[in-house]
């Protein structure tokens, strides 16, 4: 039986304006150090590929470390409201009973994915090619967060997609008849544009292609040939076959999520800017479209030991030391920016606390990230006494080299990354810190401030 199409109007009411209490703080004392090891929860990014992958496969797919964290689970109870049944999570193992190209069902309600821009666009992608219509909606944030981007190539497709007018979500997806394939030059460097169109694909009439223009993370086409569908690569053009079957992983062979280098990056920093410092983070996804953060570091001259190099599943992993080093600004090389998009945040903070000037240009992209960074990450760097001046597409940031940070509060306007990157900044404060709204750290690292304490950081957690 075909369900009614749901109203435009019924998603929007569907949305809990800012849904997440904004009460959770952190209070952090000023100075200590980072020593031990940390074991940092797994890939944000890979966790939702390994969900919509695993779902859309014939067979039973295992799941190791993955992310429980809220966007996530998002992508998993999504894929639960549309009649796939997936075990776990528990200790970072999920089962799912793949259902195949066709086999899911049409969700009851709207598809909430609260802050999830990766669930929210992919899935737009993968719901464009199913018989029945959906419709996805997002927190305050991501309901602001631009959507054309994707809906755009999408409807280039054939796909029938409404947004509000100003191309942000509820997304309300309408069946259509079939997808044409594409052939896209995508005008912005993005993982979640490519994997949407990619997904697409999957339901498309034909080949379909899409273009980067610089290189993102590569990890959907990578897992798709776990799933024994690999896409064909020419430099920065993808393609993929429509229709092509997905296969789980044989019995014993689980999909396994390494450690987030994003989630590392905090302790990285953390780690070069404090005194005394030396940790190991162990095996950390160190997928070469994602060490932007690393290449940075080093440039800064951090002192980053890597060893214990090894394969998890299609992603490469290994151990990363990281001691305490007098950090100097550099300028931020074009090619990094793709690399290192979502680490900008803790950056930031090595760049406040380096010798020397730091500059970052075109990197326009975290104006449109779960915050505008660049603004946020300004206000917060300013209330620490930090000269920076905010360009359009960057910043540049006056590091205070031996000097001290100052303290205060800081808003991190609900945006994981911006709270977590201020936490760490308290290691070169001169007095206490408060990081206000950080409910959201629990999207992409649940318990970071019970890790951070553990290796030294002299953080509470308070939920008024
Ligand atoms: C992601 C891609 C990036 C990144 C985001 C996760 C992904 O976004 O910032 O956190 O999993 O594909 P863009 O594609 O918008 O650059």
């Amino acid at each position: 039986m075909r369900r009614p199409v749901p109203e435009l109007s019924d998603a929007l009411n569907a949305i809990t304006p800012d849904s997440p209490p904004r009460a959770r703080s952190f209070r952090i004392a000023p100075g200590g150090t980072l020593r031990g090891e940390v074991r940092v929860p797994g890939d944000k990014s890979i966790s939702h590929r390994a969900i919509m992958l695993g779902a859309l496969a014939d067979g039973e797919t295992v799941v190791t470390g993955f992310l429980e964290g809220a966007d996530s689970l998002a992508t998993l109870a999504a894929f639960r409201a549309m009649g796939v049944e997936i075990e776990g999570p528990d200790a970072g193992r999920v089962r799912i009973r793949g259902v195949g190209l066709h086999g899911l069902t049409a969700p009851a309600a709207p598809l909430d994915v609260g802050n999830a821009g990766t669930a929210m666009r992919l899935l737009c992608g993968l719901l464009a090619g199913q018989r029945f219509a959906s419709t996805l909606v997002g927190d305050a944030s991501l309901s602001r967060r631009p959507m054309r981007r994707v809906t755009e190539p999408l409807a280039q497709m054939g796909a029938s997609i409404e947004t509000t007018a100003a191309g942000t979500a509820p997304l309300l997806i309408r069946p259509v008849p079939r997808l044409t394939p594409i052939d896209y030059a995508m005008p912005v460097a993005s993982a979640q544009v490519k994997s949407c169109l990619l997904l697409a694909g999957l339901y498309a009439d034909g080949t379909s292609c899409i273009t980067e223009p610089a290189v993102t993370r590569d990890h959907t086409e990578r897992m798709l040939a776990t799933f024994g569908c690999p896409v064909q690569r020419d430099g920065r053009k993808v393609c993929i076959r429509g229709g092509s079957r997905l296969t789980a992983p044989p019995d014993g062979v689980p999909v396994a999520v390494p450690a987030d280098i994003s989630s590392a990056a905090f302790f990285l920093v953390g780690a070069s800017i404090a005194e005394d410092a030396d940790l190991l983070l162990p095996a950390v996804g160190l997928n070469p479209t994602r060490i932007g953060v690393l290449n940075i570091l080093e440039a800064m001259g951090a002192r980053l030991t890597i060893t214990n190099h090894h394969d998890s599943g299609a992603e490469p992993v290994a151990d990363i030391r990281v001691q305490s080093a007098g950090l100097k600004g550099i300028e931020i090389p074009a090619v990094q920016v793709p690399l290192a998009i979502d680490e900008f945040p803790a950056l930031f903070i090595a760049a406040a606390c380096a010798e020397g000037e730091t500059l970052l240009t075109g990197a326009e992209e975290l104006r449109v990230k779960e915050s505008d960074r660049i603004a946020v990450m300004a206000a917060g760097l300013g209330a620490l006494g930090v000269e920076t001046e905010v360009l359009p597409d960057g910043i540049r940031i006056q590091g205070r080299g031996g000097r001290s940070l100052g303290g205060g509060s800081i808003d991190s306007h609900g945006d994981h990354r911006i709270a977590m990157a201020f936490a760490m900044a308290a290691l070169r404060a001169e007095a206490p810190l408060l990081v206000q709204d950080c409910e959201n750290v629990n999207t992409s690292f649940p318990g970071f401030a019970r890790l951070a304490a553990g290796a030294g950081l002299g953080i509470e957690e308070h939920v008024a």
